[in-house]
C-alpha cells in the first residue's frame, strides 16, 4: 500500500510505498530530482508541499529553516507521505543539466598545499567528457574506499580535475587522500551533483567565503567569474585558523594584481602570533564589511567549508539582507553529521 504523489515537474504521479521518501521513490524510478546529501543537510531537495500529507524525519536548520517549513516547503529526502500529495520541486535561478558521469581517472599530481590538505589532479581516463559549473561536486572513490564527496577546484573546460582534501582526524577517505594515495593511481568520479554553482547571469556584487579546503569551490568559482569577464566586484573572502592554514596566497594575489574588481582577505580564527591579516570567525570580518540589510541586498553569495562556518555566515549575511535564492552554499557535512542527525529521529 503507497500513496500517489504528484510531482508537477513530471508527466506521472509517483508511487511511494509506505515508509519511503519522495526523494528516494523518484530517483529510484529513473527520474532526475534535485539533490545532494540525501541527509537532511544540504537543502538541494527543497520542494513545495501544494496537497496532501507527510512527516519529516529530522534535518538541519541550514537546509529548511521554521519559516521556510511554515511557508509550506519541505524536504524530499527526508518526506514520507501519509496521503497522497502534490509537491514541486524549487527550480533553480539558473538551471544546469549536465549529464552525470562515472568517469576513470588517474593521478596526475599530489601537492601538499597546508599540513593538512593535498591537491589531487586527475586526468579523465574514460567516461569523459565531464562538463560541470563552476561550485559543483563530485562523489570520489579511491581505491575499496567508500565515495565521499569532493568538490572541483579546478574551471570547467580544463584538462585537469583538481581535489582539495583535508585529512579529517578518524576519517578514512581523507587520510588515505593525504597520506597513501600516489601518482599513476586509479580514481572514481562520479557527478556532477549540487546546486551551489556559478550564477552567470548575475551582474550584483560577488561575495564568495571559504573555509579551509573550502577553497576548491570557491576557487572555481571566482576564477570561472573572472575568466567569464565579471565586471563586478567580488570579495573573496578566505577563513582559516592560523598562518599554517592558509594556501594559494600568491596565486589570488596575483589574480587580484590582474583584476581590479577583485578582492581577496585572508581571515585568522586563532593566530599563534603576529599577523598582517585580519583576524576572528569569518562570519564577524563579514558583517563587518557590509552594512546592515539591505547592505547586501542584491549580491550572491557563495560559500563552501566546514559546516559550523558556513552556517553562522548565512546567518549573518541573512541579516546584512541578502535573499535565500542569493545565498549558494555548500556544507562539508562528514558521516558523522549525517549519524548525528538520523539519531535524533
Ligand atoms: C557537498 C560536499 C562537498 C565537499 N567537498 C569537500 C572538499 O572539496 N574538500 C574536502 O576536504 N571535503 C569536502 N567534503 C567533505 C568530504 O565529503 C568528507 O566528508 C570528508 O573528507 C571526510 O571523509 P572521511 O572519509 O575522511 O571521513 P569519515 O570516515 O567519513 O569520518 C568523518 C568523521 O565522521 C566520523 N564517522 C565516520 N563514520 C561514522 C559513523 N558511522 N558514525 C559516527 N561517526 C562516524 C569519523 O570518526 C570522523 O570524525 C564535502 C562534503 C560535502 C557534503
Ligand atoms: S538532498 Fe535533501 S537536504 Fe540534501
Amino acid at each position: 500500500m503507497g500513496f500517489a504523489v504528484t510531482v508537477r515537474q513530471f508527466d506521472a504521479p509517483l508511487d511511494v510505498e509506505m515508509g519511503d521518501t519522495i526523494l528516494q521513490t523518484a530517483l529510484n524510478s529513473g527520474r532526475q530530482y534535485p539533490h545532494g546529501c540525501q541527509s537532511g543537510n544540504c537543502g538541494a531537495c527543497k520542494s513545495r508541499l501544494y496537497a496532501g500529507e507527510v512527516e519529516m524525519s529530522p534535518y538541519s536548520e541550514f537546509a529548511l529553516t521554521d519559516a521556510e517549513k511554515d511557508s509550506g516547503l519541505i524536504l524530499a529526502c527526508r518526506s514520507v507521505p501519509w496521503s497522497d500529495c502534490e509537491v514541486a520541486y524549487l527550480e533553480q535561478d539558473e538551471v544546469v543539466a549536465h549529464p552525470l558521469r562515472q568517469l576513470i581517472c588517474t593521478v596526475r599530481e599530489l601537492d601538499r598545499m597546508t599540513h593538512d590538505i593535498v591537491r589531487v589532479r586527475l586526468s579523465i581516463e574514460a567516461g569523459g567528457p565531464f562538463d560541470f559549473t563552476a561550485g559543483q561536486y563530485a562523489e570520489v572513490s579511491f581505491g575499496d574506499l567508500p565515495p565521499r564527496d569532493y568538490s572541483m577546484a579546478n574551471r570547467p573546460g580544463d584538462e585537469l580535475l583538481e581535489f582539495h582534501i583535508r585529512h579529517i582526524s578518524d576519517g578514512s577517505v581523507s587520510a588515505y587522500a593525504n597520506t597513501k594515495l600516489k601518482v599513476g593511481d586509479t580514481v572514481k568520479v562520479g557527478g556532477p551533483h549540487g546546486i551551489s554553482y556559478y550564477r552567470a547571469k548575475h551582474t550584483g556584487p560577488i561575495v564568495a567565503l571559504a573555509g579551509g579546503s573550502g577553497l576548491a569551490p570557491i576557487k572555481s568559482i571566482v576564477e570561472e567569474a573572472l575568466s567569464q569577464g565579471a565586471r563586478q566586484m567580488i570579495y573573496m573572502y578566505f577563513g582559516v585558523r592560523d598562518t599554517r592554514d592558509l594556501y594559494l596566497e600568491d596565486h589570488f594575489a596575483d589574480l587580484v594584481a590582474r583584476h581590479p574588481n577583485l578582492s581577496f582577505t585572508p581571515v585568522l580564527s586563532e593566530p599563534s602570533g603576529e599577523t598582517p591579516h585580519r583576524t576572528g570567525y569569518l562570519a564577524d570580518v563579514v558583517a563587518a564589511d557590509f552594512a546592515p540589510a539591505p547592505g547586501l541586498d542584491g549580491a550572491k553569495i557563495y560559500l563552501a567549508g566546514p559546516p559550523i562556518m558556513v552556517e553562522t555566515c548565512v546567518e549573518r549575511v541573512r541579516e546584512r539582507g541578502t535573499g535565500d535564492e542569493d545565498c549558494h552554499a555548500d556544507a562539508f557535512y562528514t558521516e558523522a553529521d549525517k549519524v548525528k542527525l538520523e539519531a535524533t529521529s
